[in-house]
């Protein structure tokens, strides 16, 4: 029997995937499905890659198969169908063995598995991997957590079938435990934000501007030519192209969307990091209002439908474009800058400008924006992306156009929520004096909790209320 270099588990779309690209990297793999005949089926259908594939019936047939020390992918749901994997590939690894979870986990229940691992073996690592069944089959972007030397172990399979940015692969060691799932939640995350920042802009097309679906589609292609040129923008404009006979594809989809979660984690997490991430939170709440369609119809039947045609000339698609670029530029901020905190609370250091270049190829995020953020991270790690020069010249210029967009939308009963809290995000972070002196004299008046004074040294201080407490 041939001793294959590194193992899977879980042949899905992605796991399936995933393995045949390792095979095509030239790689022989051991794979194991818990239904044989998937296996089988999987192997059959491995065309020139055939030699490649061990296929095995059993677990232990499975680690028989591979090369010591062991390397094994896990490619799994989620959850506890990882931690029952584990337990069961336990025995019959050896202490040097390595286990990785290249599914889409919650970086908690990857840090306590990381420990787990150090108590009673083998090795772990979490590994992020992006880019749908497509990048899994042909590159996907790889995002690394666990011992740097376990990572460096398998970095040579690792980055060979990662997706390259001229040639420069894309799989990275973001930290230790959890932090290469961590990032790619921050990922997907964007990843709702991008989404939902391109379907407001959509819906200000489709309701305001009386656009059809194509052209809207070739709004995107144009798009996609210049500085928003991203795989969303692009496959926006190939959705908005497609038809269903006669009608676009798009007009007979149901507009109530799904979500597997990740998106949620990530705005708990900064949440519990008191890292402000409004516009990940709004694409997060778009797609939780999004399904619940039938209040959303009674709503529309008692109060009318919100959406009005704009007046001619209300709003130009340059200025959409504009918008676009401004939120995108803000969301990003906001991921990076939730990073940071993550980085500073977990005792990490996470990468910022090596986490850039991990998401320019292979993943859903990609965009040639990346390259750039890229850039302005590393010649100002710490003025994060808003106060990055090259950031702040494509703000001044694109803000006028993401205000326009967002005040026509308001006027006109067009809901932006990611764009808008992307704005008002942007105006707060350049506002000197806030509102927060209201804030603490309510704090105090009701609590005496104390604030500090412009005029006055001290702390815990109290206003002339005293006899309201
Ligand atoms: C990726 C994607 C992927 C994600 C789903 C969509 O990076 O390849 O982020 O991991 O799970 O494609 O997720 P939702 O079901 O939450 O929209």
């Amino acid at each position: 029997m041939t001793t294959a270099h590194i193992g899977l588990i879980g042949l899905g779309t992605m796991g399936a995937s995933l393995a045949l690209n390792i095979a095509e990297k030239g790689f022989d793999i051991a794979v194991w499905n818990r239904t044989t005949s998937v296996t089988q089926g999987f192997k059959a259908q491995a065309g020139d890659l055939f030699p490649r594939i061990v296929a095995t019936e059993t677990l232990a047939d499975l680690v028989a198969a591979i090369e010591k020390p062991r390397a094994i992918i896990l490619m799994v749901p989620a959850g506890p169908a990882v931690d029952q994997q584990i337990e069961a590939l336990r025995p019959l690894l050896d202490p040097d063995d390595l286990i990785i979870d290249a599914g889409n986990a919650n970086f908690h229940d990857t840090n306590r598995r990381a420990e787990e691992a150090k108590v009673k073996g083998p090795r772990f690592l979490g590994m992020g991997v992006s880019g749908g069944e497509e990048g899994a089959r042909h590159g996907p972007s790889i995002m690394g957590g666990g011992e740097k030397a376990d990572w460096d172990r398998v970095a040579p399979v690792l980055e060979a079938i990662s997706a390259k940015y001229q040639g420069i692969p894309c799989a990275t060691w973001m930290g230790q435990g959890g932090a290469g799932h961590f990032v790619k939640a921050v990922h997907n995350g964007i990843e709702y934000a991008d989404m939902q920042m391109i379907a407001e802009i959509y819906g200000v097309m489709r309701d305001g501007m009386a656009m059809k679906a194509a052209e809207i589609g070739a709004v995107f292609d144009q798009w996609n030519a210049g500085p928003l040129q991203s795989y969303l923008i692009e496959i926006s404009a190939a959705v908005s192209k497609a038809t269903d006979g006669a009608r676009p594809m798009l007009d007979v989809i149901l507009d109530k969307a799904g979500q597997k979660g990740t998106g949620r984690w990530t705005v708990i997490e900064a949440q519990n990091l008191a890292a402000p991430i409004p516009v990940i939170e709004a694409a997060v709440m778009a797609r939780n209002v999004s399904a619940r369609l039938d209040e959303r119809r009674e709503g529309e039947a008692m109060f009318g439908a919100a959406p009005q045609p704009l007046a001619k000339d209300a709003l130009s698609i340059a200025a959409l474009e504009q918008a676009m670029i401004a939120g995108k530029i803000l969301c990003y901020a906001q991921g990076f800058a939730l990073i940071v905190a993550a980085s500073h609370e977990f005792g990490w250091d996470l990468p910022l400008p090596a986490i850039a270049r991990v998401w320019r190829e292979g993943c859903i995020i990609r965009s040639t924006m990346l390259n750039d953020m890229a850039t302005a991270l590393e010649q100002h790690p710490e003025r994060g992306l808003m106060l990055a020069p090259f950031f702040a010249d494509h703000l001044r210029a694109a803000v006028p156009g993401l205000r326009a967009t967002v005040a026509t939308g308001v006027a006109n009963g067009l809901a932006l929520p990611a764009l808008s809290a992307g704005l008002a995000w942007f105006d707060m972070m350049r506002t000197g004096r806030s509102t927060a002196n209201m804030i603490q004299a309510q704090r105090d008046f009701f609590g005496a909790h104390g604030f500090e004074r412009l005029d006055l040294p001290g702390t815990g201080l109290h206003g002339p209320w005293g006899g309201h407490m």
